[in-house]
């Protein structure tokens, strides 16, 4: 057990950096909330929710749908620029936070 938790974190470090590389800091912080929410409470959301890393991945990708009502009240996420494998590692590595 020790083990895993050992290479979960030095997972979450390297894709912390490409979340850096990614410019999602730009927007989100881990822990509060900036442009958009914190990546804490985006994890805790969709916690349990298996079709979420998909789903994000697009939305993250794509950016908010037109006349798609706000998840989080603010405003609306524009379009990612970075390769979507790296999307999706981010999403993947935010869904891990707790
Ligand atoms: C220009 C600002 C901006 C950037 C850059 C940005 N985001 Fe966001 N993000 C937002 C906003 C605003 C929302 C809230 C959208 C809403 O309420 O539907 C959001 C929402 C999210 C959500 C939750 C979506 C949902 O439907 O619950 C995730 C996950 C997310 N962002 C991940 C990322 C990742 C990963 C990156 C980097 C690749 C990124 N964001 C870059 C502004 C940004």
């Amino acid at each position: 057990m020790a083990l895993v938790a050992f290479t979960l974190s030095t997972t979450a470090g390297a894709d912390e950096a490409l979340a850096q590389k990614s410019g999602c800091f730009a927007c989100h912080r881990v822990d509060s909330k900036l442009v958009g929410p914190a990546f804490k409470e985006v994890a805790a959301k969709y916690r349990g929710d298996a079709g979420a890393l998909d789903r994000l991945t697009a939305k993250v990708k794509g950016g908010s749908k037109r006349g798609e009502p706000l998840v989080w009240g603010t405003m609306a996420m524009p379009p990612s620029p970075a390769p979507e494998a790296d999307v999706r590692k981010v999403v993947e590595w935010v869904l891990t936070l707790q």
